[in-house]
């Protein structure tokens, strides 16, 4: 059985309280459940993270890169939370890793502030997805699925 990676970067910890108005009333947990049930679906494993650390999003998608290389994973849903609009070192790790990847956010990051419009993921990311709210990590899981699976 092959893995999905779903890796969620600063401050998604705190979803369900953090500005529910954008982000709505989901937690976390019930994020990682829609995602269980979604690999579920699809007879696929589920590897479900949160770190608020930019160095460590990077040791994941490496460490995603090598199972996706060693066949015993589809690739990455990544929310990258602020760091998306910021970090070349992730731009860099997903290029690096050879990682594939959907970039997702809960909110339409286009719809939203000047700052949230650039995307330093979104160049090495094999598919962008945006403002689904949080339904959008099980369609971005489907998407993987879509663009991975023969
Ligand atoms: C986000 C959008 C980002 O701009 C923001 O910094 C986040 C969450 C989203 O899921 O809508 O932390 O990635």
């Amino acid at each position: 059985m092959k893995t999905v990676f779903v890796f969620n970067g600063p401050n998604l910890n705190l979803l369900g309280t953090r500005e529910p108005d954008v982000y709505g009333a989901a937690t976390l947990a019930d994020v990682q459940q829609l995602c269980e049930a979604a690999c579920a679906r699809h007879g696929l494993a589920l590897d479900f993270r949160q770190t608020n650390h930019e160095g460590v999003l990077v040791d994941w998608l490496h460490e995603a890169g090598r199972a996706q290389a060693a066949g015993t994973a589809l690739g990455a849903v990544l929310n990258a939370g602020a760091y998306t609009h910021t970090s070349v070192a992730l731009h860099d790790a997903i290029k690096g890793a050879g990682v594939t990847v959907i970039e997702l956010h809960i909110s339409n990051v286009h719809a939203r502030e000047a700052f949230r419009h650039h995307s330093f993921i979104a160049p090495t990311a094999r598919a962008v997805m945006a403002g689904f709210g949080v339904r959008g990590y099980p369609l971005a899981i489907d998407g993987l699925v879509a663009v991975t699976v023969a």
